[in-house]
C-alpha cells in the first residue's frame, strides 16, 4: 500500500514539477544520461520547490548533489526572472569525490551563475545528545532553505544522522531554516526530538518531511536542567525545551 501511494505522489509531484518550472524534465533527461546518481524524488523536491517558490531563500544549501541541483537552479531562476532584485543563490554540497567530478562536468551551463559545487568530505558532527555527519567545507552564508539528502550517515558505530541542517544553523545568521529532508528519517527523528513532531511531519508512503526550524544555540549554558523535560504519566520523557 505505501509503494502505490509513493507511486501515485510521485507521479503527480513529477507533473507539478514540470508545471511551475517547464522543460524541468528534459533537462533531467539529459543529466541522466551522463551520471547515474541516484537523484531525489519527485515528492521531496516538489515539497522543495514548493517552498522556495514560498520563502525565496537567499542561500541555498544542497547536501547531496546531482540531478535535484537542476531543480534548484530552475526554482531560483523562476524567482529571479519574477523579481530582477532577487539573488538567490545555492551550495550545492558533494562528500565524495568522484561524485563531485561527475557533478562538476555534468552541470549545465544554464545554472553556473546561480549554483556553486563543494567537494566537502563527511565529518562527524555533535549537537547536544545527537551524534550525525555533515559535509566538511560548507562555505559561511546566511542559509536560510537545506535540502537534506546526504552525506552517507551510519558508521562503524551504527546508524547516525545527516546534520548539515544543524551545520547551516552555526554558520548562518538567518532566524529561521526552510526545507525538506528526503528519506533519512534518524534526521526526521531528531527533528522531531527537539522541536516536537509537527516541526516535521514524516510519513513512509511521502518518505520526506519539510520544516521551518529556528536557530538555536545549543551551547547555551543554561540548558542543562530538568525542567527542560516533561515526564508523561506513563513515564515516557520528552525534551520540551525548544518546543512551541
Ligand atoms: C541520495 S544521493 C544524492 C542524490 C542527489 N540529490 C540527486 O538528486 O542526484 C546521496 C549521496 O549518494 C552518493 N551517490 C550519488 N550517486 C550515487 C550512485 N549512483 N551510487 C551510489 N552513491 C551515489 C553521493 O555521495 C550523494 O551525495
Amino acid at each position: 500500500m505505501r509503494k502505490v501511494l509513493q507511486k501515485i505522489g510521485n507521479r503527480y509531484c513529477r507533473w507539478q514539477l514540470e508545471r511551475a518550472l517547464p522543460g524541468i524534465h528534459a533537462q533531467l533527461k539529459a543529466y541522466s544520461k551522463g551520471s547515474t546518481t541516484t537523484g531525489t524524488q519527485a515528492i521531496t523536491m516538489w515539497a522543495a520547490v514548493k517552498r522556495i517558490l514560498k520563502h525565496r531563500p537567499n542561500w541555498i544549501l544542497e547536501s547531496g548533489t546531482g540531478s535535484s541541483t537542476l531543480i534548484l537552479a530552475a526554482a531560483v531562476h523562476r524567482l529571479r526572472r519574477e523579481d530582477p532584485t532577487y539573488q538567490g543563490r545555492i551550495v550545492s554540497m558533494e562528500s565524495v569525490p568522484e561524485w563531485h567530478a561527475t557533478a562538476e562536468t555534468m552541470l549545465p551551463d544554464a545554472c553556473r551563475d546561480v549554483v556553486e559545487i563543494v567537494l566537502g568530505p563527511r565529518e562527524k558532527f555533535e549537537i547536544a545528545m545527537f551524534r550525525g555527519y555533515i559535509h566538511g567545507n560548507i562555505p559561511k552564508h546566511d542559509y536560510d532553505f537545506v535540502l537534506l539528502d546526504g552525506p552517507k550517515f551510519w558508521d562503524e558505530r551504527g546508524l547516525a544522522f545527516c546534520a548539515d541542517i544543524f551545520r547551516a544553523m552555526e554558520l548562518s545568521s538567518a532566524p529561521v531554516i526552510h526545507g525538506v529532508v528526503d528519506g533519512r528519517a534518524s534526521s526526521v527523528m531528531v527533528i522531531q526530538a527537539i522541536y516536537g513532531v509537527a516541526a516535521a511531519r514524516y510519513w513512509h508512503f511521502r518518505y520526506a518531511a519539510g520544516f521551518s526550524l529556528p536557530k538555536i544555540d545549543f551551547t547555551d549554558a543554561d540548558l542543562k536542567t530538568s525542567r527542560d523535560f516533561r515526564c508523561s504519566p506513563t513515564g515516557r520523557l520528552s525534551w520540551v525545551h525548544f518546543r512551541r
